[in-house]
């Protein structure tokens, strides 16, 4: 028995010692260690020795299973060594290879144009705060001065939720959100979301984007209409920018207006830009209609203010001089590479 044990050990430290790879070793660990292994097949013959010979024989066993598990666990260290340097060696950086250049994303000409307003706005003092693009009917129209059968609720066909609930058409009704809160007095500007029911083409989409805004206080006139407009206009377009406000109507502003800019392209002479007028049309604005303050339980012979509102989309392709909206929405990365 112990001539077998040491050919067993004999042959197991030759095997290790030959082997390259770390499965190997596993294999050789099951041969000799495992169950159906060489060890155990010994003890498994250990009922053909004398009793009192078996303690010793056990022990040997023993020592042999502890010796080649100590084979085994020196040569797995070697191997793994081995092999870590191998990779090494073959991961080695080439520091002077050219590097992979870095592709820096671009704001969409929306996303300039909006933190261009929001600067212009917050710079005068103006909260952003924002409304719901689901809303209730009653917030985009009712509470806007536009009851049930008004002929601006056809002008404004959008996407109903249900009856009570639509995907608003317009930011304004982030107005009567904010006046309702009863906090005076308000400044505030509310970028957004909107949609319509428009088919797609240069200038139209079912979904754009709006920027609502509202002044209400004590005292306030239609010269802080105009005067504030006035400002935001030459920030955004330039100091030589002049407004010019023609009557227009809206529910829920009276009077009402709708501002257009002297044409920063040929300064008001008239090109292909303006249409040969010498201004662009920019944005819709008025005095808050008295009913649509007592809705919002403001007291109209205490408080008066302005509102405003400008097509987001308007902006950008009008700074950009881009001339068709779809292009806003394509996402093709050349064409918002440029700005
Ligand atoms: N909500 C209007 C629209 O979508 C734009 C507008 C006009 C907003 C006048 C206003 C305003 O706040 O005073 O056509």
């Amino acid at each position: 028995m112990k001539d077998q044990l040491e050919k067993i050990k004999e042959e197991a430290v030759r095997q290790i010692e030959a082997s390259e790879a770390l499965e190997r070793l596993n294999e050789i660990r099951v041969a000799y260690l495992g169950k159906k292994g060489e060890l155990t097949s010994v003890l498994k013959g250990m009922k053909t020795v004398a009793p009192e010979d078996r303690p010793k024989v056990g022990q040997m066993v023993n020592e042999a299973r502890e010796m080649i598990e100590a084979k085994l666990e020196e040569t797995r260290q070697a191997l793994a060594k081995k092999a870590r340097e191998a990779q090494m060696k073959a991961e080695v950086i080439d520091v002077t290879l050219p590097a992979k250049k870095a592709n820096v994303g671009h704001r969409h000409p929306n996303t300039i144009a909006l933190e261009e307003l929001e600067r212009i706005f917050t710079g005068m003092g103006y909260e952003v705060v924002e409304g719901p693009e689901i809303e209730y009917d009653e917030y985009n129209f009712t509470k806007l001065n536009i009851p049930e059968g008004h002929p601006a609720k056809d002008e404004q066909d959008t996407f109903y939720i249900n009856k009570e609930i639509v995907l608003r058409t317009q930011t304004s009704p982030v107005q009567a959100r904010t006046m309702e809160k009863g906090v005076l007095p308000i400044r505030m500007i509310s970028p957004g979301r909107v949609f319509r029911s428009d088919e797609v083409d240069a200038t139209h989409s079912p979904s754009f984007h709006q920027v609502e805004g509202l002044v209400i206080d004590k005292n306030i006139t239609f010269a802080d209409l105009k005067g504030t407009l006035a400002e935001f206009a030459r920030e955004l377009f330039g100091e030589e920018t002049k407004v010019k406000f023609r009557p227009h109507h809206f529910p829920f502003t009276e009077p009402s207006a709708e501002m257009d800019v002297s044409c920063f392209k040929c300064g008001g002479k008239g090109c292909r830009f303006c249409k040969g007028t010498g201004w662009i049309e920019i944005l819709g604005c008025g005095m808050v209609h008295p009913h649509v303050l007592e809705m919002c339980k403001i007291d109209p012979e205490k408080y008066t203010g302005f509102a405003f509102g400008v097509g987001l989309e308007r902006i950008a392709l009008l700074k950009y001089e881009i001339d068709d909206m779809r292009l806003l929405y394509e996402n093709d990365v050349r064409f918002l590479k440029q700005f």
